[in-house]
């Protein structure tokens, strides 16, 4: 008998049916046993009438909630049940892996541990709802990705993560051997993505993997994490980057909203709010204008960059004076900015970058790339860069390499912002930090 997924047993009402899943609940009742089961589609009440068989009334009361269990039966049609006004009516049981009992945890159980004992068992902690559901909406947010892309004449590129040379600074950088020489993890497909467009392909998106031997603790940043980059031929400033990414974003929300908005508003308690177009530009110094207006002092250490809290408070200004929760934050200074950016043509100390913030959070960093070999070599000698390591990547300027703009946003801080988490270890599969490398 082929599977049936539980959400498709209303289909079946009055047949003899064969379901697969996790043993959330038992009632083991004097006449009656009823189990709750589960599967990634939903879940269902299953009954059975001890009188028909004792021994196998007998194998089900020594079942342990979260065993995985192959059931047949019959579906019959139930209003009275809560869950779907059905219920399957058990024939036979195959018990396919008996729960140890007590578990470390019960994923539905009445009390959640703290996080880092979740994440220590986190094959426990995936099984709650609210991670289902995660990853859920994260398939659906990457398939509108793809889709926006496909449609917009993109093409799709996986650029290696083993690399000779640091794309961003060189701090931040995991060292590997490779073989009898040292290599780099990515810390980013920059490099590669301007490449695509010296080689013509005009647009081009990738998701994949990125490293950051970053040490911090925070509740935002990852060793490693999913990046999500464009890059764009014959944009004329940041401008065009940031009117095709708010197009995305929208294009995203909103595919998002459609498929899961309702059991978001149930299971997160959270509203999809599909941001308007255009969405807030504020240009660098008139934030920290507005920062200062509004009492907020940005650290002396930050060579013109803004800090978590100065991200939350501008997003506070932006919900108060736009009722948005999005706002580019655009025109950033040089000391802030890789030697890649291009330069503000009537202002040499700024560059045509932008910062997008999303409910006070940063999770996308977009540029005009300089694109004329010279003036990409001076700004990297400018920076201290040493050009032998990089020589290959100003080679890919030299031979008719279109003006191009492009952004690289975090999957999981995207995640983080859409469903209202509060720390990033909870919207990815495997959080990996300092500190954190098992499972
Ligand atoms: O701001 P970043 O470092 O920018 C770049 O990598 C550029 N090459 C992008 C470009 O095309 N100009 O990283 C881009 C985004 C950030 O805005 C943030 O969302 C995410 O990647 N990110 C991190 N996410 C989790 N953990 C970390 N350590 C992250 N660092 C950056």
């Amino acid at each position: 008998m082929e599977r049936t997924f539980i959400a498709d047993l209303r289909q079946h009402i009055g047949e003899e049916v064969k379901i697969q899943g996790w043993l959330q609940v038992l009632r083991d009742q004097k006449k009656m046993q009823f189990l709750v089961v589960r599967d990634t589609t939903s879940t269902v009440q299953v009954a059975f009438w001890k009188g028909n068989d004792a021994a196998l009334a007998e194998q089900i009361s020594t079942l342990t909630t979260e065993s995985a269990l192959t059931i047949t039966g019959t579906v019959v049609d139930n209003p009275v049940v809560k869950l779907g006004g059905l219920e399957l009516q058990l024939a036979s049981l195959e018990v396919n892996n008996l729960a140890e009992s007590p578990m470390p945890f019960e994923p539905y159980g009445d009390t959640l541990p703290q996080l880092d004992f979740r994440m220590d068992w986190r094959y426990l902690d995936l099984r709650r709802k609210e991670n289902l559901l995660l990853f859920q909406v994260q398939t659906t947010a990457e398939f509108a990705m793809r889709e926006f892309c496909q449609q917009n004449r993109f093409v799709e590129i996986h650029t290696p993560k083993i690399v000779g040379a640091p794309s961003e600074s060189g701090a931040e950088l995991f060292t590997i051997e490779y073989f009898d020489r040292k290599a780099y993890l990515a810390q980013s497909p920059q490099f590669y993505k301007q490449m695509a467009m010296a080689a013509g392909f005009e647009r081009v998106f990738e998701i994949g993997p990125v490293f950051r031997a970053d040490p911090s603790f925070t509740s935002r940043h990852m060793t490693e994490f999913t990046g999500v980059d464009m890059e764009i031929s014959w944009t004329q400033s940041h401008e065009d980057v940031m009117a095709i990414q708010e197009r995305w974003l929208n294009h995203i929300y909103q595919r998002v909203k459609d498929v899961h908005g309702e059991q978001i508003r149930e299971v997160f308690n959270h509203e999809i709010v599909v941001p308007t177009l255009p969405f807030p530009r504020i240009p660098m110094a008139e934030v920290i204008q507005i920062l200062k207006q509004r009492g907020y002092q940005l650290p002396a250490d930050k060579k013109g960059d803004i800090d978590p809290g100065g991200e939350r408070e501008i997003a506070a200004y932006v919900k108060e004076k736009y009722n948005h929760d999005f706002v580019f934050v655009t025109d950033w200074p040089i000391t802030a900015r890789p030697f890649y950016h291009m330069r503000h043509p009537n202002n040499p100390n700024l560059t045509m970058s932008y910062d997008l913030i999303a409910n006070g959070l940063e999770i996308t960093t977009g540029a005009q790339r300089e694109h004329r070999p010279e003036i990409l070599k001076k700004q990297a000698l400018e920076k201290g860069l040493h050009l032998e390591p990089i020589q290959f990547y100003l080679d890919f300027f030299r031979f008719g390499c279109p003006p191009h703009g492009g952004f690289g946003l975090g999957l999981s801080r995207l995640l983080m912002v859409m469903l209202g988490l509060n720390n990033i270890r909870e919207s990815v599969f495997l959080f990996r930090g300092p500190t954190r490398l098992i499972p």
